[in-house]
């Protein structure tokens, strides 16, 4: 076949966590769809100048809600997806807490598929725990599973009873697929709108102690002893989870736990700054900044082994009510990336194969994806970063419906320049490939 395009991908600095390495000698070429060693005889090679630019396999957001089915003004699996190519993010994990709750091998099916046919990101979807998780029955998680769930979580909500997630967590070994816990003692946190501290205080918010969340990962971590079973604790921001954390690996437990790119850029001081706007309206809150320090340097001990951005997108006229009543949620997707090398890496406090391992390797051992990095042969799903690029955020400029983010304004380091899924570049210089197969429904 002499017409046979290939992509030469040249001069760039190549960090695949997968294989450990850290590189300015190794070009990817890209041949239908993956990663190559050479081009075949006679192909059409389009070359890609990537001096300057960081070459890194498909980026895992492994915790975002797309609202689709049910909530779609807010945001569907279609903008979302743009979001994602936007951001130079190439797979991720959808949570369940749609409506109706993506609780049955249908919906899993639904989203997986419409997903597929949006075609810009992969999706893989996280099936819930319990039925409409009510935390009262649990869902069919073997057919769910099979269906292609690849977690399972009630996200927003926790699952309460220790019972549950004692049965819960004893499925997950059998099934080989991990329970993903929203940790929160409601009966703390009910009626608080934000981190109970000095910051809440002044403005006269609803609060609850961070104390709250640990004390449902402690109970995590326990259950996850007894039981043997899979455990992933989402979104951690309390000092005394990652004390449970530390307990968990002691214990040679199977317990892991991500971060939210918005607990390691800010703390709770940003709610004087901006005062009443709910764009600080998130679950769980920013912390002091004690919680911050902490929760960085679980991150470089590898702790912690996942960023993900709780892409938690709402409409502009939810977000505009009071404070109290206002929905909770950042709209992240399109600034993690950029969030990870100015919290992480632009500091030195993680060297970059170490970052990014947070959004390759670790999510993709969470959720059992066993992919090679940019190995040959396989998928060519990859992101061109530029670096040292500086820019404001500006939400207004986001493909994704939700512009709810405390970042706005703020000066970050590091932009996505180019995504690419599948062979198909889903965003070229901040442009995202049209989304050719979907139609608006
Ligand atoms: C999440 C959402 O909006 O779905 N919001 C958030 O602030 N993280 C759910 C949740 O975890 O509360």
């Amino acid at each position: 076949m002499s017409d046979m395009q290939a992509i030469l991908i040249r001069g760039g600095r190549v960090i695949d966590p997968y294989r450990q390495i850290d590189s300015h000698d190794e070009d990817v070429w890209v041949v239908e769809g993956r990663v190559a060693k050479a081009p075949p005889t006679g192909a059409d090679v389009m070359e890609v100048d990537a001096r300057g630019l960081w070459v890194l396999p498909r980026l895992i957001d492994m915790h975002v809600h797309f609202r689709d089915p049910g909530q779609t003004w807010k945001e569907t699996i279609e903008t979302g997806s743009r979001a994602a190519a936007h951001g130079g993010i190439g797979a991720v994990a959808t949570m369940p807490n749609t409506v109706p709750v993506t609780d049955t091998p249908e919906l899993v099916e639904w989203v997986k598929n419409r997903g597929e046919a949006v075609g810009l990101v992969r999706i893989f979807p996280i099936g819930a725990v319990t039925v409409g998780s009510q935390g009262e029955e649990l869902a069919d998680l073997f057919r769910l599973k099979q269906a292609g769930a690849r977690a399972f979580s009630d996200d927003g909500l926790p699952v309460a009873s220790s019972r549950m997630m004692r049965a819960a967590l004893t499925y997950s070994r059998d099934l080989e697929r991990v329970i993903i816990n929203h940790a929160e003692d409601r009966s703390l946190t009910d009626g608080a709108s934000v981190h109970e501290g000095l910051a809440a205080h002044r403005l006269g918010l609803p609060a609850a102690p961070e104390t709250a969340e640990a004390m449902m990962v402690w109970r995590d971590v326990l259950l996850a002893g007894l039981t043997g079973g899979w455990l992933h604790l989402a979104h951690v921001s309390a000092r005394e989870s990652l004390e449970a954390l530390s307990y968990a690996r002691q214990h040679q437990y199977r317990v892991t736990a991500e971060a939210a790119p918005h607990h390691l850029l800010l703390n709770d001081e940003a709610l004087l700054r901006w005062q009443y706007d709910s764009v600080t309206k998130v679950n769980p809150p920013l912390r002091p900044e004690s919680s911050r320090q902490a929760l960085l340097k679980a991150l470089k001990q590898g702790l912690v082994n996942v960023v993900a951005s709780d892409h938690a997108p709402h409409h502009l006229d939810e977000k505009a009510l009071p404070y109290v009543q206002a929905p909770f949620g950042i709209s992240g997707l399109e600034t993690i990336l950029s969030a990870l090398i100015t919290a992480l890496i632009e500091p030195g406090l993680m060297t970059a194969l170490d970052a990014w391992a947070l959004m390759t390797t670790g999510p993709d051992q969470v959720l059992g994806l066993h992919s090679q990095g940019l190995a040959e042969g396989e998928p060519a799903d990859l992101t061109l970063i530029n670096p040292t690029r500086k820019w404001q955020v500006d939400p207004a400029a986001f493909y994704s419906l939700g512009h709810n983010t405390p970042l706005a304004g703020m000066k970050l380091t590091g932009q996505a320049v180019a995504t690419m899924v599948g062979g198909r570049w889903t965003m070229r210089e901040g442009e995202v490939a049209y989304a050719g197969l979907s139609e608006i429904s």
